[in-house]
């Protein structure tokens, strides 16, 4: 792997093997959800445990040399609402959605992929003079330039368009309220607000063209399009459909204790961020890190977990000087891809794609994916996101919370620089009106990277790059096809599988003792069941990478012998040396 692969035939036998089970199968399942059984728990625990102790506790110097500072932290999944209000995931965090109102259908389509599955030729596109392709980012376009160069005149023009798009009934796709404010308030950040989603973006131009189409037609008209499931054509206009969770906290259900079930961690750590310089005394730069599930409502899970309702990140949110954003960014996407690498997914697997200008997402200054060549698709796919955030997220925090206290006094250059000051008090000194280039000197807004990866994304990735199959002898020398999982030993959620040769002369006592040595250190299995090539033949697809076997030399000579999964060379080592070849496999780096 990962070349392609019968993806149905790859789900079960993660089934088989206790990998990945659906969520409550017993009742037909649940769309979106999964879980994972006895050897996906420890596979996807390993994962998490490698990043941790690779970026958190043990991260490489960075750019200048220097160790870098990070810690961790857990936050709530659910928290207060407004979070969601200022991040921009309670506005805009939403796919265009149609449905079928056939009766006997009502199914639901992302709108945008309608458009590409029916006119995805362009030729059928809906032709003549009604097609009129006015769309958003020529409106964006435009209100930015007008922004910039033009008299307040020529805004009616512009507000006009805005509000037919508020007419044709799509108004929540576009926020209207914003584009209408932004006109108003002429503030270039008013416009970024404007952004669509991330997923929007990606989907253009044929999201564009079928909202423009429902522009030029407001009158009631279906839209052309037949519905895949039933073939009618009663799909209604497109309609924003948010992606965050709904709950309600408290006892009575009103809309008073609406809260959202977290759509990713990052937030959490955003509104930490006082907090965590109160509480260590970090200087920038530094990182704060955090593993925990997220839940999107997404309309279309699919491709086993790699779309899931529920998963869980990995996420670094990085603070550093602005000026300094950009040695950071390039130096969190290298560490990030080599990252994949070292834990043994092959660099010809791994794509890093920086993002184009329009699919960033709103609060994006650049963002670099690391995408992955999953064997279900023919194009790579994102496995983590790699942004430049700049000051998005601090400063929407601190406009909405009311804190003034999310900026960043930068004490070490202000004492550094006092020479020709009359004062060292910051605050006396401010009284002297200081430019504003001169007081972001010493006190500004960080600005932030993001390393953002998905747990069970990279899980998947893991199981479909160690699958192999293979030819090996069997016991009579015979060639039979063997099913292996060449995980790298830091992910294997088996470490070593302990088997007596016979049941019999010590050797099952031997393997005992050899067990119970090794256990507290690490996960291993013993097992006296069967023949050992059979033996040998289940830890190959539970992806052990060692079978240490007590066979009739061991009583005499105190040693075993450790087969190697990939290569079956079979070496004769020391009892006593056991433990130190598997150490040796799992050392970071290895
Ligand atoms: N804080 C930024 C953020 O959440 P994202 O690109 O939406 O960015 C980051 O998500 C990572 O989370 C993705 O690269 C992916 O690995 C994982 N992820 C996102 N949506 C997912 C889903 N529906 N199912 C599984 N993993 C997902």
């Amino acid at each position: 792997m990962p070349t392609k692969i019968d993806m149905a035939k790859f789900a079960k036998f993660c089934k088989d093997m206790g990998f990945i089970f659906q969520s409550s199968e017993i009742y037909g399942g649940i769309n979106g959800f999964w879980d994972y059984g006895p050897l996906g728990v420890e596979l996807k625990k390993n994962i998490k445990d490698a990043w941790w102790l690779d970026m958190v506790r043990n991260p490489p110097p960075g750019p200048d040399g220097q160790e870098i500072r990070m810690v961790g932290l857990d936050c709530a999944i659910i928290m207060n609402p407004k979070v969601w209000v200022a991040s921009g995931h309670a506005g805009g965090f939403a796919d265009p959605m149609v449905s079928c109102t056939a009766e006997g259908c009502r199914k639901l389509f992302r709108a945008d992929q309608l458009w590409v599955s029916s006119f995805g030729d362009q030729s059928q596109k809906p032709q003549g003079d009604s097609f009129v392709e006015t769309d958003l980012p020529n409106i964006i376009a435009e209100l930015r330039r007008i922004n910039e160069e033009e008299p307040v005149g020529k805004r009616e023009e512009l507000k006009k368009q805005v509000e037919r798009v508020r007419d044709a009934k799509i108004a929540s796709i576009y926020q209207p309220a914003l584009l209408k404010s932004c006109i108003a308030s002429s503030e270039p950040d008013a416009i970024e607000g404007t952004a669509l989603t991330k997923t929007e973006q990606k989907s253009n131009p044929n999201l564009y063209r079928m909202l423009t189409w429902h522009l030029n037609h407001a009158g009631g008209e279906r839209w052309p399009v037949p519905c895949p499931a039933c073939g009618k054509t009663q799909l209604t206009e497109p309609r924003a459909f948010n992606l965050m969770n709904e709950t309600h906290t408290g006892p009575i259900k009103s809309d008073e204790n609406l809260a959202y079930l977290r759509p990713e961690t990052a937030q959490g750590i955003f509104v930490n961020y006082r907090n965590v310089m109160d509480s260590t005394r970090l200087k920038l730069p530094f990182g704060i890190a955090q593993i925990g599930k997220a839940f999107r409502n997404e309309i279309n899970p699919r491709n086993f977990t790699f779309r899931s309702r529920e998963f869980e990140q990995m996420e670094i949110e990085f603070f550093c000087r602005p000026d300094e954003s950009m040695k950071w960014y390039e130096y969190w996407r290298d560490l990030r891809k080599k990252w994949y690498s070292t834990l043994g997914v092959k660099s010809d697997n791994l794509i890093p794609r920086e993002q184009g200008k329009e699919e960033l997402a709103h609060y994006s200054i650049g963002t670099t994916d690391i995408e992955y060549m999953f064997p279900f698709s023919d194009e790579p796919q994102e496995l983590e996101g790699v942004a430049h955030r700049g000051s998005y997220d601090l400063t929407a925090h601190a406009k909405h919370s009311g804190n003034d206290k999310l900026n960043y006094f930068d004490e070490e250059k202000w004492n550094a620089d006092s020479g020709g000051r009359t004062t060292n008090s910051f605050k006396e000194w401010m009284k002297t009106n200081p430019s504003a280039a001169d007081i972001e000197k010493y006190q500004f807004t960080p600005h932030v990277i993001e390393p953002s990866a998905g747990a069970d994304r990279f899980t998947l990735a893991v199981l479909c790059e160690a699958y192999t199959e293979d030819k090996v002898p069997d016991a009579k020398g015979n060639e039979e096809t063997r099913i292996v999982m060449k995980f790298h030993p830091r992910l294997a959620p088996i470490k070593a599988a302990i088997f007596p040769l016979v049941n019999k002369d010590g050797m099952p006592e031997t393997a005992m003792k050899l067990y119970r040595e090794l256990k507290p250190y690490f996960n291993v299995f013993f097992d006296d069941k069967g023949a050992v090539g059979r033996r040998y033949r289940r830890q190959d697809e539970a992806g052990t990478p060692f079978c240490i076997t007590i066979d009739g030399d061991t009583a005499k000579d105190n040693t075993v012998t450790i087969r190697d999964r990939d290569t079956l060379k079979q070496e004769r080592v020391p009892l006593s040396q056991v433990r130190a070849v598997i150490e040796r496999a799992l050392m970071p780096g290895s």
